[in-house]
């Protein structure tokens, strides 16, 4: 998975959320089971889950936006700031 222009790779059954804060990137969480949206990231190439944008507005999914802490991390190859 990149992130802003680096490449990341996930352990089996992680996150995106979670492969992220094992290599110390900073992003934001709180609640880390998709309620508060604090962690809302956008996916440039992939297919994020319909769990991981749920709650989010149309124009956010269309967007490709989704919660970082719902979304299997094998589903999404590119992702960036939520916005960029
Ligand atoms: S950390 Fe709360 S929705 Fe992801």
């Amino acid at each position: 998975m990149r992130f802003v222009g680096t490449q990341y790779e996930p352990n089996s059954g992680e996150t995106v959320l979670e492969t992220l804060l094992r290599h110390n990137v900073q992003v934001g969480y709180s609640c880390m089971q998709g309620d508060c949206l604090s962690c809302v990231l956008r996916c440039v190439e992939g297919n994020p889950t319909a769990e991981s944008q749920e709650g989010l507005t149309q124009r956010m999914q269309r967007t490709g936006h989704f919660k970082a802490c719902v979304c299997l991390a094998e589903l999404v190859q590119v992702v960036t700031r939520a916005g960029g």
